[in-house]
């Protein structure tokens, strides 16, 4: 687990929290409540027709008015009928519109959580399985509809059944039901023993089933270098041992419910074995009646049921408040590149880019920019060069704020950059990665990625300026082609010229290129570069480039050197200085 991931909330708290993630709900659980209620309350009704026709129809010593009368038979009937139809009405309805309130808990919560994994961090989604974060979503979040509609619905259903129907039987007679209900406390010993089992065991489940599904999502992404290298029988074995930890855990929990089941069955066998035998003696020395013994039987099943119903539903709800305490465990995980409470919003940007003592680094156990000062003026194109690893990507993502430095100050026009708001911030910058990430769909939708809404007139224009038209137009679909997931069906260099049309199509006032020709030709490079000096004009501009041939003319370069600054000027002044930018200059202008 990352290191700031917050401690796991407590198992009440995660109740707590679950109940008020229902409050915006609680007009209409009361309704569905009073529908439970009116189903509690036929359902106790139901067995009284059967105990007036074994007790006033049938029995000889039932008084004459009744007995055999076959008018008041059919009454009897068709009052059981229109019992049982109201009470499978008033459950159709109740279960209805608890389940409807349930999934609408349940899709409320997996929007907060996309929408909070999304807030968080690089560093963040850096250190852990994105598989894991999509557990949590698709699968653990279900839990907040489990535990309304498998957990506490069953409980107060159970709960209220359970004590109206002891009631009924005290007044029925009270010795039998002392009798009946001995085998309580025994039950609730083994509820609670086998509760916590099933909670460990559960949060078990989860842990091995989400690992299962990273493995799946890791293996599949990586398809390329499995069959390169010839490693699915590797990743296989991988996902075997994975598989078989799941199957182990699941076993484990089967087991453990199918023993509780059998202390639990048997404890309720034995109590209404002993309840039958006394009833009975009391039936023959003429006691109680044989139809108040059936009414006694049948409520006997009403008691034991909802104990029944008790233990499962704790268990169920056991399960459930180990996966919603896993997604709690996100929604509590804190941004660490927060918005200050009284950021401002960037509206216009001048473009003066100020590192002032800036170190940074991904853990505090390396530091992978040391003390780094510079300015970038307004509307200035500069480059930083540098071997590879020096941290030129890393410096470069300070700026749209992706990372928070570790000491000093990044600034834009002089505003320390955590006062300002992240969104506003980022939409002042059009950055080409060095890495282009698309997104499964057309090529179309990619470079409209850079401004939704644009028109089909700007996504072209763009698409000609970075030369996705020539490719694009060779294509039988045009700008419909499909690109693949992760754009897997475009070379790269096709891919990095739509991750350029996009920051074209942008037009941020300031323009992070990390690499951006890295994978084009040297003709295509030199057309790009045309294009995009005319873009750059006008607008502040970072380069990141081993390619010295294309900034040389550059406003400014800065070399970097193991994190640290160690030359800046223009192309000629740093090569009279005869240092390490000279070296790189010439290294390559032999080559
Ligand atoms: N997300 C990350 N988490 C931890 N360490 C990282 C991360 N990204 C980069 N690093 C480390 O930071 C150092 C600098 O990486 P960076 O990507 O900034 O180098 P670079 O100068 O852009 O190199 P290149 O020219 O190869 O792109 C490297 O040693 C790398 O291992
Ligand atoms: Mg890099």
């Amino acid at each position: 687990m990352p290191e700031f991931m917050p401690a796991a909330p407590s198992r009440w708290s995660v109740y707590r929290r679950t109940l008020r993630y229902y409050a915006p709900y609680s007009a209409p659980i009361f309704l569905a409540l009073a529908f439970v209620l009116l189903n509690i309350g036929t359902d106790l009704l139901k067995p009284w027709p059967l105990k007036y026709i074994i007790d006033s129809i049938l029995d000889p010593k039932a008084s004459p008015s009744t007995y055999h009368n076959l008018h008041y038979l059919l009454q009897l009937c068709l009052g059981l009928a229109g019992l049982c139809l109201l009470s499978g009405l008033f459950n159709l309805v109740s279960s209805y519109l608890l389940v409807k309130i349930g999934l609408k808990a349940l899709a409320r919560i997996r929007c907060d959580l996309f929408a909070h994994l999304q807030q968080l961090s690089l560093k963040f989604h850096d250190a852990r399985n994105s598989g894991d974060s999509m557990f949590r979503v698709s699968y653990d979040a279900q839990a907040i509809q489990t535990i309304l509609n498998r957990g506490l619905v069953p409980i107060f259903t159970a709960i209220l059944t359970l004590l109206t129907t002891a009631v009924i039987m005290f007044r029925m007679n009270w010795h039998l039901t002392l009798l009946a209900i001995t085998i309580g406390p025994l039950l609730f010993y083994a509820i609670y023993h086998y509760a916590d089992r099933i909670r460990r065991e559960s949060t078990l489940i989860s842990e091995s089933e989400s690992e299962l599904t990273s493995r799946t999502q890791e293996g599949l992404a990586a398809i390329r270098i499995v069959h390169a290298f010839g490693r699915e029988d590797y990743e296989l074995d991988r996902f075997q041992q994975q598989a078989q930890r799941s199957l182990s855990a699941n076993l484990k929990l089967t087991l453990t419910q199918l023993n509780s089941a059998l202390v639990i069955g048997t404890l309720m066998g034995f109590g209404t074995t002993a309840m039958i035998y006394f009833a009975a003696q009391h039936v023959i020395s003429g006691d109680i009646k044989l139809g108040e013994l059936t009414v006694f039987v049948s409520y006997l099943a009403m008691l034991y049921q909802p104990l029944q119903t008790l233990t499962y539903t704790s268990f169920a709800l056991e399960g459930a408040a180990a996966g919603a305490q896993r997604v709690f465990e996100i929604l509590d995980t804190k941004e660490d590149v927060p918005d200050k409470p009284g950021a401002v919003a960037v509206k216009h940007v001048g473009g003066i880019i100020e590192f002032a003592s800036v170190a940074f680094g991904y853990d505090e156990a390396r530091l992978i920019l040391k003390d780094v000062s510079l300015r970038i003026d307004p509307g200035q194109r500069v480059a930083f060069v540098g071997a590879t690893g020096a941290g030129k990507t890393t410096l470069l993502s300070l700026i749209p704020r992706f990372y928070d430095p570790t000491k000093g100050v990044v600034q834009l026009d002089a505003m320390d950059l955590k006062n300002l708001k992240k969104k506003s911030l980022r939409e002042q910058i059009g950055i080409v990665l060095q890495d282009t990430m698309l997104l499964a769909g057309t090529i179309r939708d990619n470079i409209g990625y850079g401004k939704l809404g644009a028109s089909d007139a700007e996504i072209e224009r763009a698409a000609v300026a970075a030369r996705v038209h020539d490719f694009a137009k060779e294509t039988p679909k045009g700008y419909a082609t499909e690109v693949g997931e992760r754009g897997v069906r475009l070379s790269v260099g096709q891919r990095q010229r739509i991750g350029i049309a996009r920051a074209f199509l942008k037009n941020a006032p300031i323009l992070l290129l990390d690499e951006p020709t890295s994978a084009l030709d040297p003709q295509t490079e030199a057309t790009i570069m045309e294009t995009l000096r005319e873009l750059m004009k006008g607008r502040t501009t970072v380069m990141v480039t081993h390619r010295i041939g294309t900034i040389h003319d550059c406003d400014r370069i800065f070399v970097l050197e193991n994190g640290t600054l160690v030359e800046q000027g223009t192309g000629p002044e740093l090569l009279q200085r005869n240092g390490a930018y000279a070296r790189l200059y010439h290294s390559q202008s032999r080559g």
